[in-house]
């Protein structure tokens, strides 16, 4: 009898961790009895057939590398129709009993697609955000928080030597996790995210005259890249207190570098239960972490869950900032 097949793809932006995910996937594969093939690019592979069959030994010393060995993609042909049947013609020439993929919400959409025309696929969340609705923790976040809080520890060396304000951008797409991890880690001045409005002048530039008056003399202020509006943050900050306000973007910094033990770690056991889930003939289900537990769901579920920002941080965060 044919030997069973899976494939893995990464999708999106980078995270670190996804290669820890793709060598559990590829070993759990094998170990199961799989034969399993890597697709480079994400779904713009898939619809070249930019695949390759892996061994054991493709994805050694991989597991503590950031990036991804595969490579990544957004891809605009697979958002099409056209696109998406052009991928499970692929998947179907080559026999896959399912394809694993390695992303964000917008990845999961299109396995949600090619779920539907016939390709039974399964989602492992990895994206440096963590916005993700249907689950706790997104491979990357972990290395990209700590990422942020060496860099803006290493900024606030000049912002007290100066008496400066530094106003740090970091990433997040629409979501403010990454800042409210990252200032409640720094002892940020302030935080800025998406999800939470606030009234400028009161919030910051009075907080920050009052402060002054009270003898503090620099600010590391951190803001959501989601906010939008960074560098006019700064130029108000600079205009209205007279502090001499700089502004950092962290940028990729945050997606880079070898990944945290908890990064590889999840993405083991998320790569495991990937498997272990196509084994068991499953389909369209997304693997999630719940109450810290590795767990999974229908993907049209996970997909339509909303996003609860953890409003308690944020107030904490304020209130330690006085
Ligand atoms: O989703 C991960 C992420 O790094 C976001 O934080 C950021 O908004 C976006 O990707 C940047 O995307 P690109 O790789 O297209 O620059």
């Amino acid at each position: 009898m044919a030997k069973r097949r899976i494939a893995v793809l990464t999708s999106g932006g980078d995270a670190p961790g996804m290669n820890a995910a793709v060598r559990a996937v590829v070993r759990a594969g094998i170990y199961f009895g799989f034969d399993v093939y890597g697709v480079n690019r994400g779904y713009s592979g898939l619809i070249d057939d930019d695949i390759y069959k892996m061994n054991l030994r493709s994805v050694s010393n991989i597991i503590g590398l950031g990036g991804t060995m595969l490579r990544t993609s957004r891809s605009a042909e697979f958002a099409t129709p056209a696109g998406i049947e052009k991928a499970a013609a692929v998947c179907r020439a080559r026999n896959f009993d399912g394809v694993i993929v390695i992303g964000g919400d917008g990845s999961f959409r299109g396995a949600l697609e090619l779920s539907r025309a016939g390709v039974p696929c399964i989602g492992i969340p990895g994206t440096i955000d963590n916005d993700i609705a249907c689950t706790e923790y997104t491979i990357g976040f972990d290395t990209a928080i700590n990422t942020a809080v060496q860099m803006t520890d290493k900024i606030r060396d000049t912002t007290v030597s100066h008496d400066r304000c530094c106003v740090i951008e970091v990433m997040g797409r629409h979501c403010g996790d990454i800042a409210i991890q990252t200032a409640l880690a720094v002892g940020a001045f302030a935080v800025l995210v998406p999800e939470i409005e606030i009234d400028f002048e009161k919030d910051i530039i009075e907080k920050m005259r009052e402060a002054d008056s009270k003898g503090k003399k620099h600010f590391i202020i951190v803001v959501a890249e989601g906010v939008g509006n960074t560098q006019e943050i700064a130029y108000r900050i600079r205009q209205e207190t007279g502090f001499d306000t700089t502004v950092t973007i962290l940028g990729y910094v945050q997606r880079g570098g070898a990944p945290t033990q908890r990064d590889r770690t999840v993405a083991g056991l998320m790569g495991y239960r990937a498997v272990e889930l196509i084994k068991n003939g499953e389909d369209c289900r997304v693997v999630v972490m719940k109450n810290g537990a590795i767990t999974d769901l229908e993907i049209g579920e996970a997909l339509s869950m909303k996003r609860v920002f953890d409003r308690d941080k944020y107030k904490i965060a304020r209130r330690l900032s006085i």
